[in-house]
C-alpha cells in the first residue's frame, strides 16, 4: 500500500514496496534517457545500497561521502561537485539522495545549486530523516560549528519512505528519530504523545523492543503528516512553519556547542530532547503550560534518552548562540512555547534569565 502525503511542493509517498516507486519515475514517458547519480554516505552505501541497487540503470554512477555532521559542510559539497563533474552529469541528470537527514540535506543543496539546479529524489534511510528532514525542502550544510547556515529551500521531484531502510538503522538513531516524533505530537497531535507515553514507560532499557519498534514505524506517517500539514500551509517559514522549531532554539545551540567541545558530540536527538524540556519550562513560565504536563513529560524525555546535564560553565555560551541563532533577530530571543500540548506559539523577547532558569530547570530533572 502507498499512501501519498501532500506537503505543498512536493509530495512523499510512503511506502513498503520503493522499488515499484522507482522502476514507474524511472521507466515513466515523461523521464527521458537521464543519468542517474547516487548520493550514499559510508554506512548507507553498505546497507541501504544492496536494496536500491537493482532497481536502478546498471549505468548509475555513485558518490560516497564521509557520514556524520561533521561533514555536512562545503568541502564535501565540493567533493560531490567535482565528481559530478568528472562522471559527466549534465542538466538533465537525476540525483538520488540515499541516506539520514545529513545526506537529503547536503545532496538535496548540492543538487540545487549545481549547474543552476538538477533535480534531486530523496530516499531517508533514517528514521528522523523520514519523520522530518523528508519534508519541505530545506537543503544546506553547517559553517564551521554553525548549523544549516548555507542553505536554501529546493523540493525534491520525489521522496520516497519505506521504512524497509530501518532495518539497519541502530538503536541510538531510532531515538534521534522519536525526539522529532515526540515534537511532533507536542505541537499537533496528542494520540501521537499518548501512545508512545505508554510504550516508553515499559521500554526503559538501552535497546528498543521490536515492539517499540513496530509502534513506532506505525507512527511515521502520522508524523510526516503533521509536518507536511505545516509545511503546506507555510513553505518558507513566515509564520506557522515556525512552530516546528520547538526544542530547537535550546537544542541547536547545545548541538553547536557539543560539536566544538565535547569529544563525543550530542545526537540530534539529544540535543532536541534537552531543548524539548526546557523551553516546556519556559512555556510552563510565560505561556500557562500546564505543571503537570511538564513534570510527565520531562520524566517521559528524559527516561527515554540518556540525557547529560548541562555544564553550568556552557550557561551563558549557550544564550551567546542562541542570540546569534537564525530564529534569534536583533539579538533578542525568539522561541516556540505551548499554551498546552497541540497549540503552540511563538514568544519574542524572552530574558535569557528565564532561559538559565529553564536549564537549571532541566539539570535538576536529569538522574
Ligand atoms: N531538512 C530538514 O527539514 C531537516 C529536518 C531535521 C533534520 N535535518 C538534518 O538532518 C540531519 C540529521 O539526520 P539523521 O539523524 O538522519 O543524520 P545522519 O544522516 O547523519 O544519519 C545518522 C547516522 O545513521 C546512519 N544511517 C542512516 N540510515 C541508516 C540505515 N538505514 N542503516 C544504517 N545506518 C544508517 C548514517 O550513516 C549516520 O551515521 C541533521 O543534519 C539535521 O540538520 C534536516
Amino acid at each position: 500500500m502507498n499512501t501519498i502525503i501532500n506537503a505543498g511542493r512536493h509530495d512523499i509517498v510512503v511506502t513498503n514496496d520503493f522499488g515499484s516507486i522507482i522502476n514507474d519515475m524511472l521507466h515513466h514517458k515523461d523521464a527521458g534517457n537521464r543519468s542517474i547519480f547516487v548520493i550514499a554516505d559510508e554506512h548507507t552505501q553498505l546497507h541501504c545500497l544492496p536494496l536500491l541497487s537493482g532497481f536502478l540503470p546498471a549505468t548509475f554512477h555513485l558518490i560516497v561521502i564521509k557520514p556524520g555532521e561533521i561533514n555536512k559542510n562545503l568541502q564535501t559539497c565540493q567533493a560531490v561537485w567535482e565528481q559530478l563533474l568528472e562522471k559527466g552529469a549534465d542538466r538533465n541528470a537525476l540525483v538520488i539522495n540515499l541516506g539520514g537527514g545529513m545526506v537529503t540535506d547536503l545532496g538535496g543543496f548540492v543538487a540545487a545549486t549545481y549547474k543552476r539546479g538538477i533535480h534531486f529524489v530523496n530516499i531517508p534511510t533514517s528514521l528522523l530523516g523520514m519523520v522530518d528532514a523528508s519534508c519541505g525542502g530545506k537543503t544546506g550544510v553547517d559553517l564551521n560549528h554553525y548549523k544549516n547556515m548555507i542553505g536554501l529551500f529546493s523540493f525534491p521531484e520525489k521522496v520516497i519512505v519505506d521504512p524497509v531502510f530501518l532495518k539497519t538503522l541502530p538503536d541510538n538513531e531510532w531515538k534521534n528519530g522519536v525526539a522529532e516524533i515526540i515534537k511532533h505530537g507536542l505541537i499537533a497531535d496528542t494520540q501521537i504523545l499518548e501512545v508512545l507515553k505508554n510504550e516508553i514507560k515499559n521500554n526503559r532499557s538501552d535497546n528498543l523492543t521490536i515492539s517499540l519498534k513496530e509502534i513506532i514505524v506505525d507512527m511515521i506517517e502520522k508524523a510526516i503528516q503533521v509536518k507536511a500539514a505545516i509545511v503546506e500551509k507555510d513553505p518558507f517559514e513566515k509564520n506557522e512553519r515556525m512552530f516546528l522549531n520547538l526544542g530547537h532554539t535550546v537544542g541547536h545551540a547545545l548541538e553547536t556547542l557539543s560539536l566544538s567541545q565535547d569529544e563525543i558530540a550530542l545526537s540530534h536527538g539529544e540535543a532536541i530532547a534537552t531543548g524539548m524540556i526546557c523551553e516546556l519550562h519556559l512555556s510552563m513560565k510565560l505561556s500557562g503550560f500546564p505543571h503537570d504536563d511538564l513534570s510527565t513529560i520531562s520524566s517521559i524525555i528524559s527516561d527515554f534518552f540518556p540525557l547529560r546535564k548541562i555544564r553550568d560553565a556552557a550557561f551563558q555560551e549557550l544564550i551567546h548562540i542562541i542570540k546569534a541563532d537564525k530564529k534569534s533577530s536583533d539579538g533578542a530571543i525568539n522561541c516556540v512555547l505551548l499554551r498546552k500540548v497541540g497549540e503552540p506559539v511563538i514568544f519574542k523577547n524572552i530574558s535569557a534569565d528565564l532561559l538559565l532558569e529553564s536549564f537549571h530547570f532541566y539539570n535538576s530533572v536529569q538522574k
